[in-house]
């Protein structure tokens, strides 16, 4: 059995991936931005290990789950399922001066693969809309361009599948993957959502866990537990470092070789 740690499991399919992994006999550890979200993700999970709390909006914050999270222990896995969406419509700051959606969806992931104690496996959250991301990589803050929303939330899910591949290439050790969930109805996805939310949780849970051979790759890009071709930008290497180097100006924190 594997002791796994989620990123925003107070909700949609983080909390459904933690239901699903304790259902199955994992030992999980839970993550929620603040106490009151934790009690409700504890309470909905209820045989979950604990939960640590940080807001992954702050750079601060983000550092401190990393600490709360080393305390326990090493980890299996770690998903990065945390995000927000494509609606904000206007540039939001954080406290750290760069766009919420950024810093919530890249700097984050970015900085708990970091600093948390190496697993054997990492999962990162990105979506379909990561095809159309800028792999351009400039102006990641939004300070020269004119908001777009949905092509915020495209350039974030774009990093997380650069941040995925450069941790496979740079940590042969650890298996690092991503994945795209489908449009599902949780709160992010809104009512509206057409693909399968049964089915949404899936994939992050098995690459988390699996004994199967499919999900004991490293690099591979997923949709409902099959591999799909990923944007071609997110294979080169070039550009993954490029996305490092930028997260590790903004953040101040040092990824290790
Ligand atoms: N749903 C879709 O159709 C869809 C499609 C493609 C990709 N995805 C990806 O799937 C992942 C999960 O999305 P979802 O649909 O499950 O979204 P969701 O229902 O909105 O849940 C998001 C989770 O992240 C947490 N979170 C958001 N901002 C946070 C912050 N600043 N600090 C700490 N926690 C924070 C939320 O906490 P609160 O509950 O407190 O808000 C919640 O637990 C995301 O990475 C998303 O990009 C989703």
């Amino acid at each position: 059995m594997a002791r796994v740690f989620i990123t925003g499991s107070s909700d949609g399919l983080g909390r459904m991936a933690a239901q699903l992994l304790v259902e199955q006999g994992h030992s999980v550890v839970l993550h929620a931005r603040n106490q009151e979200r934790g009690k409700q993700a504890q309470a909905a999970v209820p045989q979950a290990e604990s939960v640590v709390i940080g807001d992954l909006a702050s750079i601060a914050q983000t550092r401190g789950v990393a600490e709360q999270l080393n305390a326990l222990g090493t980890f299996d896995a770690v998903i990065h399922n945390a995000g927000v969406g494509y609606r904000e419509s206007r540039r939001v700051a954080t406290e750290d001066g760069v766009p919420h959606v950024f810093a919530v969806n890249t700097l984050a992931p970015y900085i708990l693969t970091a600093l948390i104690h190496r697993p054997k496996r990492l999962v990162y959250l990105s979506s379909g809309l990561h095809q159309g991301g800028d792999a351009s990589l400039k102006d990641l803050a939004w300070e020269h361009r004119p908001w777009q929303g949905q092509q915020a939330y495209s350039d974030t899910k774009l990093h997380d599948v650069l941040l995925a591949f450069a941790i496979a290439r740079r940590w042969p050790d650890v298996l690092s993957n991503a994945l795209e969930p489908g449009w599902v109805a949780t709160k992010m996805g809104g009512a509206g959502a057409t693909d399968d939310l049964d089915a949404g949780h899936r994939t992050q849970v098995w690459l988390a866990v699996s004994d199967d051979a499919g999900a004991k790759v490293t690099g591979e890009y997923f949709y409902h537990m099959r591999r799909r071709a990923p944007n071609p930008a997110a294979r080169d290497a070039q550009l993954q470092d490029t996305l490092l180097d930028a997260c590790a100006r903004f953040s101040a924190v040092t990824l290790s070789k």
